[in-house]
């Protein structure tokens, strides 16, 4: 395992963040610095995504990503721009390829036992679990541990305050996604401060 992932499964929280409005930014990275996380996943489902990362990355302090990564483009810009690590909402062969040859750490989408054993023989051990309430959350990640029982998770989508304990305490699950741990509608209300005290909760939780 990757050191970047390792960090990963004991950070435990992989936050999904869409950027609209650049000047928020400083804010956000510093509530994930107060509350020891390091990574963020930056969406390209917004026109500003690739400037966020370059933002991002150029700073230097969090471990920037790359999600909704559909084609081999996008994943070249997200890469250009400084991205560490890519997310993809499923698999694309061309974009793991790619992530593979310059060494970036890629987590396709995988929900299928059939998608599972193609993302398995392209070579990775962890995948995303999208969207995790529709595709029959913990009871089905449990299910797929039998077949595949060295294969780690990334669960998103439903992913809550209310359940992602449950998640995390897992054994298959490398860590969960979701805009539940910091949004830029949360941050937005008052310059961050209840975005901070939600993920203040978040990661004491955690811990304990
Ligand atoms: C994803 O792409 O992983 C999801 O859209 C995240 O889902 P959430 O909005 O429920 O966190």
């Amino acid at each position: 395992m990757s050191n970047m992932v390792s960090q990963l499964q004991n950070e435990k929280l992989l936050p999904l963040y869409t950027v609209h409005n650049m000047d928020l930014l400083d804010t956000v990275e510093s509530i994930l610095l107060e509350n020891n996380l390091h990574f963020i996943e930056v969406t390209y489902r917004s026109d500003k995504a690739s400037a966020a990362i370059k933002y991002l990355s150029e700073s230097g302090k969090l471990i920037v990503g790359a999600g909704t990564v559909c084609d081999l483009e996008t994943a070249k810009n997200a890469i250009a721009n400084g991205a560490q690590f890519i997310v993809q909402p499923g698999i694309d062969a061309d974009v793991l390829r790619y992530c593979k040859e310059k060494n970036i750490p890629i987590f396709p989408g995988a929900v299928t036992p059939t998608e599972i054993i193609q993302a398995m023989n392209l070579g990775l051990t962890a995948v995303k679990f999208f969207p995790a309430n529709v595709y029959g959350g913990l009871k089905a990640i449990k299910s797929l541990g039998g077949p595949f029982p060295s294969l780690k998770f990334i669960p998103t989508g439903g992913i809550n305050k209310e359940n992602y304990q449950e998640f995390i305490e897992n054994d298959s699950i490398l860590a969960v996604g979701g805009s539940f741990i910091i949004s830029e509608k949360t941050v937005a209300i008052d310059n961050g401060v209840t975005a901070s005290k939600n993920l203040k909760e978040l990661v004491s939780k955690i811990n304990k």
